[in-house]
């Protein structure tokens, strides 16, 4: 199993973007959190930064909707270049349409789950998925506590995963850090978002790959 780790720009330096982005250069992806202070309470940026962004960086860009109506939106974020969109499947009125559409412009398609939003019900939508991410905070703002009662939650989805087979990634986000991400891994995830622990570092890169490497250890020792 692949482990990748995708740095969230949110705890970077807004001022100097290009160049905390250069820092992250040996990341699997940057995570772009976007955010329209109505589905969370929080305003982050939007189409034109993200456009910026994945001009100035090899790195894929891993968009993170949490803004409502994604149906709307998210495909152009897709175009603006991002090669993962995720939409929050509570603000998503057709999300198997959404997915499909993603696919459809060459971008994975991946939903996120708030910490109260079960996985079981969205089963049957596996198969339109390239990735789901389950928020280990709740939504809205960097730098907060890992939930460890998500755990059981990030277990669930990695059994419902492996039942029905195929390679869709399963993303956690939020108060990732070398302390929590062995647990995370443990319980299944092989994507893992990680903001301020990487950009609070005072080496980044050096950070990213602390991460992966333990992560792939505590993979290793759970198979
Ligand atoms: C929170 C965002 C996260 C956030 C993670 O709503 O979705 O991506 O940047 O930040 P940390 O790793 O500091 O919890
Ligand atoms: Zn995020």
């Amino acid at each position: 199993m692949g482990i990748r780790i995708s740095p969230s720009i949110l705890s970077a330096d807004f001022a100097n973007l290009e160049r905390d982005v250069t820092r992250i250069a040996g990341a699997d992806w940057v995570h772009v959190d976007v955010m329209d202070n109505h589905f969370v309470p929080n305003l982050t940026l939007g189409l034109p930064v993200l456009e910026a962004i994945s001009r100035v960086t090899d790195v894929p860009v891993d968009a993170h909707l949490m803004i409502e109506d994604p149906d709307r939106w998210a495909p152009a974020y897709a175009e603006a270049g991002a090669q993962s969109v995720t939409f929050h499947v509570e603000a998503a009125a057709a999300p198997v349409r959404l997915a499909r559409e993603l696919r459809a412009q060459d971008a994975r398609a991946s939903m996120a789950l708030k910490p109260a939003t079960p996985i079981e019900p969205y089963e049957d939508l596996l198969p339109e998925l390239d990735m789901v991410l389950l928020m280990t905070v709740e939504p809205g703002f960097g730098g907060q506590a890992f939930l460890d009662i998500m755990l059981p939650k990030i277990r669930r989805t990695r059994a419902l995963l492996d039942k029905h087979g195929g390679d869709i990634w399963l993303q956690v986000d939020g108060g990732v850090s070398a302390d929590t991400i062995e647990r995370c891994a443990e319980a299944g995830a092989d994507t893992f978002v990680a903001g301020s622990a990487v950009f609070g570092a005072d080496d980044p890169g050096a950070m990213v790959d602390q991460l992966r490497d333990r992560a792939a250890e505590a993979t290793h020792r759970h198979a």
